[in-house]
This record gives structure tokens, sequence and C-alpha cells, in this order.
């Protein structure tokens, strides 16, 4: 049987969305990606960070779900109020999908439908950041036309270590 797939715009949660968005972002955390939490938050401050991202209107919520479960998701933030003059640029942040979940495409789907939302917002530039690590994340996003425009040597201090991270952007006015 084939599984079904989905990728859309959240703007509420529907019955199981929270827990499985709760559980998804433990599992992201337990492997230390996706999200800057080095130590596991109780759930209670996890469904209250999910909560806050549906209430702040400077962010979009994007989910996959995987035979109608979320599995994955991203989110568009748009600049503060008080930068117009970065308006035209939305970042995208907290991309992940579960790992029984990948391979589906859905992420590839997350990044398409998110640049469409965004395109057609009026956004003019799409920019995004990742650890150096993150081989299938950094595979997807330049297979995608993101253009990587620097590094930055210490991005992230986990177990110790400092990793580097890769920081992209993307014209959504113009072919590349
Ligand atoms: C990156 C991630 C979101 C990909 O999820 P996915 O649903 O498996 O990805 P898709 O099935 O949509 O694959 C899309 C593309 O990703 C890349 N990709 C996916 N898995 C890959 C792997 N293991 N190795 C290399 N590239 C890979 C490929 O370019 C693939 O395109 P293709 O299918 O045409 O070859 C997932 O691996 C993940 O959540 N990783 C950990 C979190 C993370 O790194 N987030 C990003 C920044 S915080």
């Amino acid at each position: 049987m084939t599984n079904k797939t989905e990728i859309e715009r959240l703007t509420e949660f529907r019955p199981g969305d929270l827990d499985a968005l709760c559980e998804a972002t433990e599992e992201a955390i337990a492997v230390s990606i996706g999200f800057d939490w080095i130590n596991m938050p109780s759930r209670q401050m996890v469904e209250k960070y999910w909560r806050g991202v549906l209430l702040v209107p400077e962010r979009e919520l994007f989910v996959a779900r995987l035979d109608n479960a979320i599995v994955g998701t991203c989110q568009l933030v748009r600049p503060a109020v008080n930068n117009e003059a970065g308006a035209f640029n939305g970042t995208i942040t907290a991309f992940f999908v579960v790992p029984y979940a990948r391979g589906h495409g859905l992420a590839r789907g997350l990044l398409e439908r998110v640049s469409d939302h965004a395109r057609s917002s009026g956004y003019k530039m799409l920019s995004l950041d990742v650890r150096e690590t993150q081989t299938a994340a950094i595979s997807l996003y330049e297979s995608a036309k993101f253009v990587r425009w620097g590094t930055k040597p210490r991005y992230a201090f986990v177990d110790g270590k400092y990793i580097a991270g890769f920081f992209y952007f993307k014209m959504l006015d113009q072919e590349q």
C-alpha cells in the first residue's frame, strides 16, 4: 500500500497535531538538529513553543503529513516590523522530517510549498542556514538552487565542540 503524503500550511492544530509536533521535536532535539535546544525541555515547554509559533504573526508554520500524522515541519519567518529595509527577505527555519518518514519527498515538498507561499506573499528572497554536518539538507538546498554565500566557523557549540554553519540565499524573482 502506498503512503499518503500531504504538505500544508497549518493555522490551527487538528486533533493529534500538537502531540505529533512535540514528539517530532523531541526526536530532533535528541539527535541535536533542527532546534537550538541542547538539553531536553519538558513536554509542557515544547507544547508552549508550538502554540507560540501559531500565535506570533511573524511566523508561518508548514507541516508534512504521512498517512495524516505530522512527520515534518518548517517555518517561514518574516523580518521584524522595524526592519522595513529587509522586508523582502523571508527566513526558513526549524526544518526537519522525522527519521522514519524520510525518503518520501516530504522535505522537497515542504521547501517547494514554502517557496511558493513566500513568492506569492511578495517576498523576493529566502535565506536559511544549516550546520555543515547536515549533508542531506545541504544536498536538498543546493539541488533547489539555494546559493551558499558564507561559512561561519562557530555556528553551534555541541558536546564541547564548535560546528561550522553554511549560509544560503535564493532569489525568488530571478531565475538562477
Ligand atoms: C534534510 C531532511 C529534511 C530531508 O528529508 P527527506 O524527507 O528525507 O527528504 P526528501 O525525501 O524530500 O529528499 C529531498 C532531497 O534531499 C536530499 N537528500 C535526502 N536524503 C539524503 C541523504 N541521505 N543524503 C544526501 N542527500 C539526501 C536529496 O537531494 C533529495 O533529493 P532526491 O530525492 O531528488 O535525491 C531530513 O534528512 C532531516 O530532517 N534531516 C535532519 C534535520 C536537518 O538537517 N534539517 C535542516 C536544517 S536544521
